[in-house]
């Protein structure tokens, strides 16, 4: 459990220009207050991000918004109605003091409540919004808790305020709405809730040149673990011809043990073929196949439903080469 002066300690420290890693419902954050752009500069540096790439500005309350962009327009409210506090990031043109450097330059701003109480009293006594892109490196896998955060970072951030892990476990759904409503990124929010707001939403193309993406954090390989991972749509469990590699599964649901013999390690992402519980365990199962000294890892695509979208999504841009 979080002391209340912990978040204290945490506040002070963003609103003096510290960068500090937090919980939210999606995955730990890098944060910083989003109008100092030293700050900001901090946090691009200690991920390792390039510039070209964007970052997510949270704040505490709907109230805030109209700081921070341009316009906040009736759709854009209806979906803040709808999903916050929660995993969806809206972009909209930007207010102009936010910093260039927030936005990468770009006229828009993505904007997002978390549905998490400790990052909202964070924010709010910080009394500023705070600018967070995922507390990984760039290109590697989301830390979805305070361990994942310290292995990827160390001493070299200021502080760590640990939430346990986080429910939910995928990065928030990306939405944009400066022209037609179009998903940049799928998430947290299932797609499928979001047209029921907005209509249909039109999809970002992928790329891997950076200048042609809608979204710059749309790179395809990105989620990435640092063993060569395949992802296929069914594991043939029979395929395994080279005894002397050592290979890792990473299933949906569980199989008989007899059908796993002579792979060197297994992750399940749900006992019950849930997708919501599949998110939460996502990274963390990622994480320890990345750790378990394997020469490849084979995924196996989920459902490509709800939240499911989201896992697949991941899945893939880790699976590229
Ligand atoms: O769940 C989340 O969204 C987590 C937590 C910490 O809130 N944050 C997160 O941030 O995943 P990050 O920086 O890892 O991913 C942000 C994504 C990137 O793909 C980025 O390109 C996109 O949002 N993005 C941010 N601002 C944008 C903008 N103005 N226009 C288009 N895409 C934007
Ligand atoms: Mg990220």
């Amino acid at each position: 459990m979080i002391a209340p002066w912990q978040i204290t300690r945490a506040a002070d420290r963003l609103r003096r220009g510290g960068v500090v890693a937090f919980p939210t419902e999606t995955v730990y954050g890098l944060g910083a207050n989003a109008f100092d752009r030293n700050a900001i500069a901090k946090v691009f540096q200690l991920k390792g991000r390039p510039r070209f790439d964007p970052l997510i500005v949270h704040v505490e309350d709907v109230d805030r918004v109209p700081q921070l962009v341009g316009c906040f327009s009736e759709q854009a409210q209806r979906l803040a109605r709808a999903f916050w506090p929660g995993s969806l990031s809206i972009v909209l043109p930007k207010h102009r003091r936010v910093p260039d450097l927030v936005t990468a330059g770009l006229p828009t701003v993505a904007v997002r409540v978390p549905d998490h109480d400790l990052a909202r009293q964070l924010i709010e006594q910080a009394a500023t919004a705070i600018a967070a892109p995922s507390a990984n490196r760039f290109g590697s896998i989301s830390p979805t808790t305070a361990d994942h955060v310290q292995a990827e970072f160390g001493e070299r951030i200021d502080l760590v305020l640990d939430g346990g892990p986080c429910h939910r476990g995928v990065e928030s759904t990306v939405i944009s709405l400066v022209d037609q409503p179009t998903l940049l990124r799928p998430g947290g929010i299932e797609v499928e809730a979001i047209e029921q707001v907005v209509g249909p939403l039109a999809i970002a193309g992928l790329s891997n040149d950076s200048r042609s993406l809608p979204s710059p954090g749309m790179l395809r390989r990105h989620y990435a673990p640092r063993t060569p991972m395949r992802l296929v749509d069914v594991i043939d469990l029979g395929l395994r011809q080279r005894p002397e590699l050592r290979v890792g599964l990473l299933l949906f649901v569980p199989r008989r043990d007899q059908d796993l013999d002579g792979f060197s390690a297994v992750e399940v992402l749900s006992s019950r073929g849930d997708l919501a519980e599949a998110a939460a365990n996502l990274f963390a199962a990622l994480r320890r196949l990345d750790a378990a000294s394997l020469d490849s890892i084979i995924a196996e695509r989920v459902p490509d439903q709800g939240l499911g979208r989201a896992i697949n999504d991941r899945l893939m841009r880790g699976s590229m080469v």
